[in-house]
């Protein structure tokens, strides 16, 4: 059993996605264990996204991250970390397998709908960067 989280971006709350992105997890055998609607502060993106400080991708993610509500999520299952990059698809739409999440829905490279922890010491930072063990029903 793995741990991953999972964030449905500003632009997948704003298309309506909410329920298509759960469904998809539900039916490919990822079960979530925690979740929950907030708004990420501009600081709180950077740090979320401390890892690509520097970047020329970095103030504009920040603040599209930033610019409405989130749906954050852990999700649990077998290898849910390379189950849950599977089901979103590659980061660009451009090069996301067909079916894939990024690729029907996301419209650009910033804007792609999900965000998924790639490694599992990523997993355990981003999952206690948005939950307390309290609130985790595993
Ligand atoms: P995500 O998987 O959440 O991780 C970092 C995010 O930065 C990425 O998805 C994109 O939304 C965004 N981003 C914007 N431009 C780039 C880029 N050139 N390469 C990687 N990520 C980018």
């Amino acid at each position: 059993m793995e741990r991953t989280l999972s964030i449905i971006k500003p632009d997948g709350v704003a298309k309506g996605l909410i329920g298509e992105v759960i469904k998809r997890f539900e039916k490919n055998g990822l079960k979530i264990v925690a979740m929950k609607m907030i708004y990420i502060s501009k600081k709180e993106a950077e740090w979320f996204y401390a890892v690509h400080r520097g970047k020329n991708f970095f103030d504009s993610v920040t603040d599209f991250m930033s610019s409405g509500p989130c749906v954050v999520m852990v999700l649990e299952g077998p290898k849910a970390i390379t189950k849950n990059r599977e089901l979103m698809g590659a980061t660009n739409p451009k090069d996301a397998a067909p079916g894939t999440i990024r690729r029907e829905f996301a419209s650009s490279i910033e804007r792609n709908i999900v965000h998924g922890s790639d490694a599992p010491e990523t997993a355990a930072f981003e999952i206690g960067y948005f939950f307390n063990a309290l609130e985790i029903c595993g």
